[in-house]
């Protein structure tokens, strides 16, 4: 008898595995960094063998650190960082090109053509309207049509069929298959901008206008469904795969959040924050993303989204190349160390600014310097400039007339104190941190979980989440807005328009 669930977290940085009791709780785990390609200015790549060779370790080492077997699992989640590219060969299994990941920004100038001719041809809202998302080289498709025109013969064989495209969830799903299953969940296809979250179906005209053949397409299944087995030679046994959902739809499924207006964000690399819109889609007038947060039996539930591209990866330069403390655990005590009433304004802007204000040509900056300016200021500057980005996409969010009824955070940073309670300061809302912040591995267990009958309903997965810590705003309005003013000053300097 299979008793666990094993989850596969395949993110930015790097890939993890999880393996969950049914409970709902982590049992043993593993876990691989592996190196990030930076070929250009604003370029972000990563090799697809690092990612399918650190992910399959991390299962072979979770599995023996909870001296467990295969046999042991009932069921494969994964999840993934989303709109990254990978395209490879049909025959071989190998990629043609290096993964193009979701912050590059080569194909910035690209997307503004396109945005350019829509909108010369009448046809401005067409992107959003289909896909809910709006154009930018943050989505696969621009990437897809880069590889497509660039690698020597790409295009010649995508259109004779022998190429594949996949975001990761795809690209090691084909791998754990060995090449019988080439699927994506509704979650991973509404991050490409070539699906249309209306119909759940690949646009046609999107496809036209990207320039990108059918054929490179996966087949597009619920969250939870029989993605096929992992092939026997890789874990020893042959396991289903029965869930798959983007890194930040599985947070909010790992948070629980079934019901409209239930409201997480997650902070790793960057912060994502998803409100769950129920079975409607609403479409933003504040540069919101509509997206589906997840797909059961067939029926879609929606989500509002807000992005922002640096939170954690922030406080990794700040370690990794400022050298500026050891561990980003130490981050949260400088915050004790810097000047009473600090005035810094930092603004990570390193690849470009993210909702709402969707600027790729920006680049960070620090405001306010003074000579006795020093480390511990700086690193806390970094720190609120997370609580601000979310505090952007609370005010986006409130200007399309949504309020969240429950806010819960997860990802590393939300083990941060500091960070979490200067959220709530700034929000004006109580914030809630479960026992598990792993959300994002636990929501693609327990999507697997759903499909081999551990849970029966959404219900069952609602009453496994439990509170950590509460924590309530400690600043009035008045605080809040002359913070927060001062924010939106520094982020009109650093826009790449300021002029
Ligand atoms: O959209 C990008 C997102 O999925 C990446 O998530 O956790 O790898 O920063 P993460």
């Amino acid at each position: 008898m299979s008793h666990y669930l094993l989850a596969i977290d395949q993110g930015t940085t790097s890939s993890r595995a999880i393996i969950f009791s049914r409970e709902g709780k982590a049992v043993s785990s593993a876990q691989y960094d592996f190196e990030q390609h930076y070929p250009n200015d604003g370029w972000v790549e990563h090799d697809p063998e690092d990612i399918w060779q650190t992910c399959l370790q991390s299962c072979r080492d979770a599995l023996s650190a909870g001296q467990l077997d295969a046999g042991d699992i009932a069921s494969i989640g994964i999840t993934n960082q989303r709109e990254t590219t990978v395209i490879w060969n049909r025959k071989t299994g190998k990629a043609i090109h290096r993964a193009i990941v979701w912050q590059d920004r080569r194909t910035a100038a690209y997307c503004q053509t396109i945005k350019t001719r829509l909108i010369n041809e009448g046809r401005g809202q067409l992107i959003q309207e289909r896909t809910g998302l709006l154009p930018d080289a943050y989505f696969s498709a621009s990437k897809i049509n880069w590889i497509l025109s660039n690698v020597e013969g790409a295009r010649a064989a995508a259109e004779a069929g022998e190429l594949a495209f996949g975001t990761v969830d795809s690209f090691l799903l084909w791998r754990l298959t060995n090449g019988q299953r080439h699927c994506t969940d509704a979650s991973n296809a509404s991050r490409t901008m070539l699906f249309n979250i209306h119909t759940q179906q690949w646009d046609p005209e999107l496809l036209a206008l990207f320039d990108i053949p059918a054929s490179l397409l996966p087949e597009v299944l619920d969250s939870a469904a029989d993605f096929g087995n992992s092939d026997r030679k890789w874990l020893g046994h042959a396991i289903p795969i029965g869930g798959i959902a983007g890194d930040q739809q599985a947070a909010a499924f790992g948070q629980a959040c079934f019901s409209a207006g239930m409201t997480k964000s997650t902070y790793g690399t960057g912060c994502f924050l998803l409100m769950n819109t129920g079975e409607k889609v609403l479409q933003s007038r504040h540069n919101l993303l509509s997206t589906v947060a997840y797909r059961l039996e067939g029926k879609v539930s929606y989500a509002m989204e807000g992005s922002i591209f640096m939170a954690g990866a922030t406080m990794q330069w700040l370690r990794d190349k400022m050298h500026f403390f050891a561990d980003s655990a130490d981050s949260e005590a400088m915050a004790a160390q810097a000047q009473a009433g600090l005035s810094l304004m930092f603004v990570p802007a390193f690849t470009g600014l993210g909702a709402p204000w969707w600027d790729p040509d920006a680049r960070g900056a620090i405001y306010g310097l003074t000579r006795d300016t020093g480390i511990p200021d700086i690193v806390t500057a970094a720190m609120m400039s997370v609580c601000y980005q979310t505090k952007d996409l609370q005010k986006a969010m409130e200007s399309d007339g949504l309020r969240p009824t429950t806010f819960r955070v997860d990802g590393g940073m939300a083990a941060n104190n500091f960070v979490v309670q200067k959220l709530a300061d700034l929000l004006g809302c109580e914030v809630d941190r479960p026992q598990i912040t792993e959300t994002t591995a636990l929501g693609a267990a327990y999507l697997a979980g759903l499909q081999c009958g551990f849970y029966s309903t959404l219900d069952d997965i609602s009453r496994l989440w439990q509170l950590e810590r509460s924590f309530t705003p400690a600043q009035n309005k008045d605080w809040r807005d002359r913070h927060y003013a001062r924010w939106l000053d520094a982020v009109q300097r650093t826009r790449s328009d300021h002029s």
